[in-house]
């Protein structure tokens, strides 16, 4: 199936609502743990989130590593709106966790460098990939660990829309057409390692870690 690119922002409310309102808390606590897995060492630093959403995985990253700064962007205001609210919350992290509205490309971030960059479903949101990877190229310094996880694109419109009944089907039909628009805009397995090959990160290792989810994780270059 070719690739049909969606919008990139989820700036309107409803679907926001929907987004941030959902259980993603199977997924998203496995990111954290394959966060845990494949950097043990990583027990201090800053790390950044692109397109944190409503910030979920911030918050959990936290949680989990009481000696990480932790922090989100996010070009759309009304999901940032859910994060700031479950950062409310839990007020403990406070001093360690900030969200930032910022577009990328071009977004400002609050530090010159992070020890590492991780992004969960950003990348198939981005209609130039290189945009992605040139931001996780430019927050992070030198050496630091990259954690990507995404969707990957099946091999029709059909199978598609076989995930989506099979993972979604109690979820609100404005997350249903997002799910789907969103398996048919991600990379193919392939497609992610001739742009990490472009963009001089063919050091990062791309898997398939689940029927729809692939990760991409290692280090930045040294420079
Ligand atoms: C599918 S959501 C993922 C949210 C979060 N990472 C999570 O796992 O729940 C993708 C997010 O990327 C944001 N986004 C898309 N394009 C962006 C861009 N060019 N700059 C900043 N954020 C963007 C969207 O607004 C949305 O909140």
């Amino acid at each position: 199936m070719q690739r049909i690119p969606e919008p990139e922002l989820m700036d309107e409310a409803e679907q926001a609502r929907a987004y941030a309102m959902a259980d993603f808390a199977e997924p998203n606590a496995r990111f954290v743990s394959y966060f845990e897995t494949e950097f043990p060492d990583l027990q201090a630093g800053a790390v950044l989130d692109l397109g944190c959403g409503p910030g979920d995985i911030v918050l959990r990253l936290a949680t989990r590593r009481a000696g990480l700064t932790v922090h989100g962007i996010d070009g759309s205001a009304a999901m940032l709106r859910f994060a700031s609210e479950s950062l409310h919350e839990a007020p403990a992290l406070g001093g360690r966790v900030q969200f930032i509205e910022g577009l990328l490309p071009g977004a400002m971030l609050p530090l010159p460098g992070y020890d590492a960059v991780v992004s969960n479903s950003l990348l198939h949101h981005l209609h130039d990939p290189g945009v992605f990877w040139r931001a996780v190229r430019e927050a992070g310094l030198p050496g630091a660990a990259v954690l990507v996880m995404d969707l990957f694109r099946p091999q029709s419109r059909a199978a598609a829309q076989a995930i989506v009944d099979q993972y979604a089907a109690t979820e609100p039909d404005v997350l249903r057409q997002d799910f789907l628009a969103s398996l048919c805009a991600a990379f193919e397995p392939g497609e992610v390692r001739a742009q990490l090959r472009e963009h001089g990160l063919d050091g990062l290792s791309v898997r398939t870690v689940s029927d729809r989810h692939l990760l991409i994780s290692g280090r930045l270059p040294q420079r």
